[in-house]
C-alpha cells in the first residue's frame, strides 16, 4: 500500500476508479441498458485518464526532476542539471534551479582557485608557517616548515604543538602569545642535516569577529645567513682593531721613550724614529687598504671602464716590483703581447697586478722565479702570476681571500702585510663579474688565475 502510494500516478489511477465506479453504481439506478452504462462509464474514465497523465507530464514529472536536482545540489554536486524543456511557472522554476546550480559551480570552481592560490603562496613562502588553534592542535604546516624541521605534514597536523615540537622555547612562545594575545618574537638555534641554523619565530594571535582568540600562526625565518654576516661584521671589527692596536702601541711606547730621554745614545734614538715611522707607515697602509675595500663594497661603487694597453699598466707595476724581486734576488718574466687592449678600470687593474705580484715576490725565497703571463681570448683577458715560493697548503685556499687572513701569521707580518690584499683582488675581479682561481702546491709555488670577461659594459 505504502508503495502504491508513493507512486502518484497508480494512486490517482485507482482513485478515479473508485469514483468511476460509485458514479455507475449511481446511474445504474437511472437506466437498465447496460451497454449504455458501461460505454458512458468507459468515456468518463478515460476523459479524466488522459487530463490526468497530461497534469502528470506538465507538472508532476518536471517537479520531480527539479526535486532530484535539488537533492544532488544538497549533495554538494553542483554540475546536477534539469533537462525538461517546460513552460509555464514550473518551466520557470526549472530555468532558476539549473541557473543557481550553474552559480553554484562557478563560485566553487572560484573557491578552488582561490584555495590553490593560497595554498601555493603558502608552500613557496621563504618562511616556515603553523597554524595552531586555540586548544593547541596545529591545523597547518608548510613546505618550508618542512624542510626546516624534518618528518611529513601528517606527524604535525591534528596534533598538540607540545605533542610534536620538541622545543621548549617554541612551547614557551606558543603560551605567551595566547597569554598576552600579541605578537611574541624569539630564536633559538637548531641543528638540521649536521648544520647549525638560527631560527627566529614570530607568534602572532588569530581573532575571529568578535575579537575572540582562535588560535595562532607561528612563522619560523633561517636567519643562518644574517647571523653568520653579523658574525663576520664583528670579526672584522676586532680584526681591525687588533690590527691596529700592535702598531699603535709599538708607537706609543717608543715615542713615550724618547719623550722621556732615557735614551741618550744617538744611533739607538736613530733606531726608534725609524721604527716609530715603519709603524706609522704600517698604519698608513692598512688605513689605506681599509679605505679600498669599504670604496669597492659600497652599492654605489662605479667602475671607471676605459679601454687602454695593458703593457703600460705593466711598465707602471713593474717598475716597483723589479726593484723589490732584485733585492731579493728573484727572477721576473713578464711574458705579455704589449699591444694587448683592454676595456677595464685601469686603477683597478694595476692594483690586481701589483697585490699579486707582491705576494709573488713575498712568499717566494731568493733565486725564485716570477711570472707574469696575460694573454687575451675572445671571452675574457686571462692573468695568471706563478711563482716558485712556498706554496699554499690545501686547507687554506678557501679561506685565502678573506680579509685579515694569513697562512702563516707570523712570517705574512715580517713582510709588513696587512692580510686585505687578497681580499681587495677578489673584490675587484668581482665588480668585473670576473673570476679569481689558485693553483699551489707547498714549498713548490703558486699561480694566481684571473679572468676578466672582455665584453664590459
Ligand atoms: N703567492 C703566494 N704564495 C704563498 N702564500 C701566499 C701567496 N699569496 C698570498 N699568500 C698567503 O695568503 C695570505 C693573504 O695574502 P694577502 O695578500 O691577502 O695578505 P698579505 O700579503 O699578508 O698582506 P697585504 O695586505 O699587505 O697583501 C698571505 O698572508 C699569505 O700567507
Ligand atoms: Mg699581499
Amino acid at each position: 500500500m505504502r508503495y502504491i502510494l508513493r507512486k502518484p500516478l497508480i494512486t490517482y489511477v485507482i482513485g478515479i476508479l473508485i469514483v468511476v465506479l460509485l458514479t455507475g453504481a449511481v446511474i445504474s439506478r437511472f437506466t437498465s441498458e447496460l451497454i449504455i452504462l458501461f460505454a458512458v462509464l468507459l468515456v468518463q474514465f478515460v476523459i479524466v485518464i488522459l487530463m490526468l497523465l497530461h497534469i502528470f507530464e506538465k507538472y508532476m514529472k518536471p517537479i520531480r526532476k527539479a526535486t532530484k536536482t535539488v537533492d544532488e545540489l544538497v549533495k554538494g554536486n553542483y554540475r546536477a542539471r534539469i533537462h525538461h524543456a517546460s513552460n509555464g511557472s514550473v518551466g520557470e522554476l526549472s530555468n532558476k534551479i539549473n541557473i543557481l546550480a550553474r552559480n553554484l559551480s562557478e563560485l566553487t570552481i572560484q573557491e578552488d582557485i582561490h584555495e590553490k592560490q593560497l595554498v601555493t603562496v603558502i608552500d613557496n613562502t621563504e618562511s616556515g608557517l603553523v597554524l595552531i588553534d586555540e586548544k593547541g592542535y596545529i591545523h597547518l604546516v608548510n613546505r618550508k616548515f618542512i624542510s626546516l624541521f624534518g618528518n611529513t605534514p601528517k606527524d604535525y597536523k591534528g596534533h598538540l604543538y607540545y605533542d610534536v615540537l620538541d622545543n621548549e622555547k617554541i612551547h614557551h612562545l606558543v603560551q605567551q602569545t595566547f597569554l598576552y594575545e600579541e605578537n611574541v618574537k624569539e630564536s633559538f638555534t637548531q641543528i638540521i642535516n649536521f648544520d647549525k641554523k638560527y631560527i627566529q619565530i614570530i607568534g602572532a594571535p588569530i581573532f575571529n569577529e568578535k575579537k575572540m582568540l582562535k588560535g595562532a600562526v607561528l612563522v619560523f625565518y633561517d636567519i643562518t645567513e644574517l647571523k653568520k654576516l653579523e658574525l663576520t661584521r664583528k670579526d672584522f671589527v676586532a680584526n681591525v682593531s687588533h690590527e691596529l692596536k700592535t702598531p699603535i702601541t709599538s708607537i706609543k711606547g717608543f715615542a713615550e721613550t724618547l719623550l722621556d730621554n732615557k735614551e741618550n745614545n744617538p744611533e739607538v734614538v736613530e733606531k726608534f724614529h725609524q721604527i716609530i715611522y715603519d709603524e706609522s707607515d704600517r698604519l698608513q697602509i692598512l688605513i689605506q687598504d681599509l679605505l679600498t675595500l669599504s670604496k669597492l663594497e659600497k652599492d654605489e661603487f662605479e667602475l671607471q671602464v676605459t679601454d687602454f694597453h695593458i703593457g703600460k699598466v705593466i711598465e707602471e707595476v713593474i717598475a716597483v716590483i723589479h726593484q723589490q724581486a732584485e733585492q731579493k734576488g728573484l727572477n721576473l718574466t713578464v711574458d705579455v703581447e704589449k699591444d694587448i687592449k683592454v676595456k677595464a678600470d685601469r686603477e683597478q687593474m694595476k692594483q690586481v697586478l701589483f697585490n699579486l705580484l707582491a705576494n709573488a715576490v713575498s712568499y717566494t725565497p731568493g733565486k725564485g722565479e716570477i711570472t707574469l703571463m696575460i694573454e687575451k681570448t675572445d671571452s675574457n683577458m686571462h692573468i695568471a702570476v706563478s711563482d716558485s715560493g712556498i706554496g699554499i697548503g690545501e686547507e687554506a685556499i678557501p679561506r685565502l681571500f678573506e680579509r685579515f687572513y694569513r697562512v702563516d701569521k707570523a712570517r705574512s707580518r715580517n713582510t709588513g702585510g696587512t692580510g686585505l690584499g687578497l681580499a681587495i683582488v677578489k673584490h675587484i675581479v668581482e665588480v668585473h663579474e670576473g673570476k679569481i682561481k689558485v693553483d699551489s702546491e707547498l714549498d713548490k709555488g703558486s699561480t694566481f688565475h684571473v679572468y676578466i670577461p672582455t665584453n664590459l659594459g
